[in-house]
């Protein structure tokens, strides 16, 4: 993003099968002040982007929680925008105030942003609050919710401790099978009756 490296020297390819991944460190922590005075600041992901996106199936851009300029590269570097939500407290707040910066986002730097969708994770059936957060998202948000719905499981909870996908981690998991059906989901977006 500060230009001292070509996207292909940090690619790592085909870490698993059929997945590369562009990884970050510690450092791009100081990239809001580095980035300060540089100009179209905004596009630097998307511009490096370009130069391997016709290479994949999916990109996927991980954002740091907080709405910064990583995140705002990310929204104009993507089509669009998915969105986790952990059932265990009241999200909406958060919610709104990031549709709202989508919606500002479209407006002002990536007119081609869509919603995605939103997925709920960390789902324990055992309790009400879980419950409750999918049941105030879905009837408060005009939004596409996943049918898919990722529990809390110890093995995904495991796996990045090993430094595994959860599919090569315990691909039987429960976690693993509600991942794959999301990504079926995904996959077949927009197709009723896939
Ligand atoms: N469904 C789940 N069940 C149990 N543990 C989970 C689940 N999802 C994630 N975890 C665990 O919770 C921790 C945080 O998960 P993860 O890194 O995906 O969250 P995050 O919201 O992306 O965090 P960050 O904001 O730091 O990027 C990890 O240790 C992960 O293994
Ligand atoms: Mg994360």
């Amino acid at each position: 993003m500060l230009g001292e490296k070509n996207i292909q020297d940090c690619l790592q390819k085909e870490i698993f099968e059929n997945l590369s991944i562009l990884p970050s460190n510690i450092n791009l922590s100081g990239a809001e002040i580095e980035l300060i005075g540089v100009e179209e600041k905004e596009y630097l992901l998307r511009n490096a982007l370009k130069e391997v996106k016709n290479d994949y199936d999916f990109v996927i851009i991980d954002c740091p929680p907080s709405l910064n300029m990583l995140t705002i590269n990310s929204m104009c570097a993507g089509d669009t925008v998915l969105v986790p939500i952990q059932c265990e407290y009241y999200a909406l707040e958060g919610l709104s105030q990031l549709m709202h910066t989508i919606d500002l986002v479209k407006d002002r730097l990536n007119p081609e942003l869509e919603m995605e969708g939103v997925v709920f994770t960390m789902y324990d059936a055992r309790t009400n609050l879980s419950l409750q957060v999918v049941e105030n998202v879905k009837s408060n948000l005009n939004q596409k919710v996943y049918k898919s719905i990722i529990p809390r499981n110890v093995r995904l909870a495991e796996a990045p401790s090993y430094g595994l996908p959860i599919t090569k981690y315990d691909a039987r998991s429960t976690g693993a099978e509600s991942y794959r059906l999301l990504a079926e989901e995904v996959i077949h977006r927009g197709e009723e009756d896939w």
